[in-house]
């Protein structure tokens, strides 16, 4: 197994470029099975998670080269329909083929997926999406069996104990991409992965509006057309990157990146006293000399992400004074607190709440990944503590950020990757 090993205290300055969003392209790829033509993604992320979803796009029958982040996929025929365990337990997003597969195959069996490091993940909502459309879903020796004769557009009611789901309502899109009629989803997820995903299939020759609002509908039929796309900058990447440049009191240009999609964040971090330039397609962040505490409620897009929850910790550990974060999406997603704690962070958690009072310094320590976001977070602790930090179980992070050591050496970071 591989860890970063981090020399801390650098401050991080200069320039990268934001890969493209791998909660983007993971859906993107397996929605190029709903169609028998060429489908050409630019800037897709060459990371663990987009190699497995294409390792099980290709047994599916997919035909795929991958060149300088331009992946190419073209499924003339679908010659299997499930999705094994052994790909699924690597990575949940694999649940996309099952909408995909039931639009253009009408049968799909996708190992179940269940829980992870950041808690229960039930995919209720997922198959919900495609009942309602008209096909027959059993869950029977741990996979999801479902069949349809006729797809049949339908009012989706997408609602669960919290909220709406990002993966339930991309599923459903693919399914009633390819059904006959008219389906709506309410409430719909608004995040900008959905919303690429959408303007995806609509490039395809899909007929989809409302995307980014709380009501998508989709005009089912059978017309596709090839396709090259571009997908959008991965917005966690980036905001990744923003803590990094104020945790170490440094200043980070991002180029290729969308600040539009990164308001609360910004805005956050604005109140924890970073300077924030923004354009277009390029952001600058710099840390002022006086760091304040913030208090921080995660929520669904346009809300504060989940998936930044665990970096805004790490920074709040050494902003003097007291901050919170309440977890709304996933309660439990707090594992990388008592690794922080390791470091020297004082962090009480209660139930979906955090209290961080900042400590004066970090010092460094072995740590464990225990999730993707929480190793970045660790990472960025390790960046400004003091002395020596080992973050081992670093194949977390392979998982979500395109080559993230080489982008911090560039930026000053004293990171080297090493075989345990
Ligand atoms: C996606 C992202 C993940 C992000 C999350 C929330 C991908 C590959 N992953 O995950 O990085 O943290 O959105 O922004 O894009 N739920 C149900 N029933 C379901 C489905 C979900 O109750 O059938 C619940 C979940 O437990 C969670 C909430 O709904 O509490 C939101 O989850 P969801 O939006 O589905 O997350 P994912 O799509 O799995």
């Amino acid at each position: 197994m591989q860890c970063f090993v981090i020399e801390g205290g650098k401050k991080l300055s200069g320039e990268i470029r934001i890969s493209g969003a791998k909660n983007s392209a993971l859906p993107i790829i397996a929605a190029s099975l709903l169609s028998d033509k060429r489908v050409e993604l630019e800037n897709t992320p060459d990371l663990v998670d987009i190699r497995t979803m294409i390792e099980l796009v290709k047994q599916l029958g997919t035909e795929v080269t991958f060149h300088r982040n331009t992946l190419t996929l073209h499924t003339p025929k679908i010659k299997r329909v499930d999705a094994p365990y052994d790909i699924v337990r690597k990575m949940r997003a694999s649940y996309y083929v099952l909408g995909a597969l039931i639009a253009r195959a009408k049968k799909a069996k996708v190992s179940m997926p269940g829980g992870c490091a950041i808690g229960p993940r039930p995919i209720d909502l997922h198959i919900k999406g495609l009942d309602v459309l008209g096909a027959d879903v059993e869950i029977k020796d741990g996979f999801i069996n479902a069949r349809a004769r006729k797809l049949k557009g339908a009012a989706v009611d997408l609602q669960g104990p919290k909220g709406t789901s990002v993966g339930a309502t991309i599923n459903t899109m693919f399914a009633a991409a390819r059904a006959s009629g008219i389906t709506t989803i309410t409430p719909a997820a608004c995040e900008p992965e959905v919303v690429d995903v959408a303007d995806f299939l609509n490039a395809m020759g899909c007929t989809i509006s409302g995307q980014g609002t709380h009501t998508i509908t989709i005009r089912g039929h059978d017309y596709v057309r090839a396709v090259r796309y571009r997908i959008i900058p991965d917005r966690i990447e980036s905001g990744t990157f923003a803590v990094a440049a104020v945790i170490t009191r440094g200043k980070i240009t991002m180029r290729g990146c969308n600040p539009a999609h990164m308001t609360s964040v910004l805005d956050k971090l604005g109140e924890i006293g970073a300077k924030v330039n923004r354009s277009v397609s390029k952001l600058t962040i710099s840390s002022s000399r006086t760091l304040r505490p913030a208090n921080i409620f995660v929520a669904p897009y346009p809300g504060f992400p989940t998936d930044m929850q665990a970096q805004l910790m790490a920074l709040l550990s050494i902003v003097p004074g007291t901050g919170t974060i309440k977890e709304t999406i996933f309660p439990n997603r707090f594992m990388q607190a008592v690794e922080l704690m390791r470091m020297g962070a004082d962090i009480t958690i209660e139930g979906d709440s955090a209290v961080i009072n900042g400590v004066k310094r970090l010092s460094g320590a072995r740590v464990m990944a225990s999730d993707l976001r929480a190793s970045a977070a660790l990472v960025l602790a390790g960046l400004v503590a003091k002395g020596k930090t080992t973050v081992s179980r670093i194949y977390h992070l392979d998982r979500g950020y395109d080559r993230f050591e080489r982008k911090l050496g560039k930026l000053g970071a004293r990171i080297k990757r090493v075989n345990e």
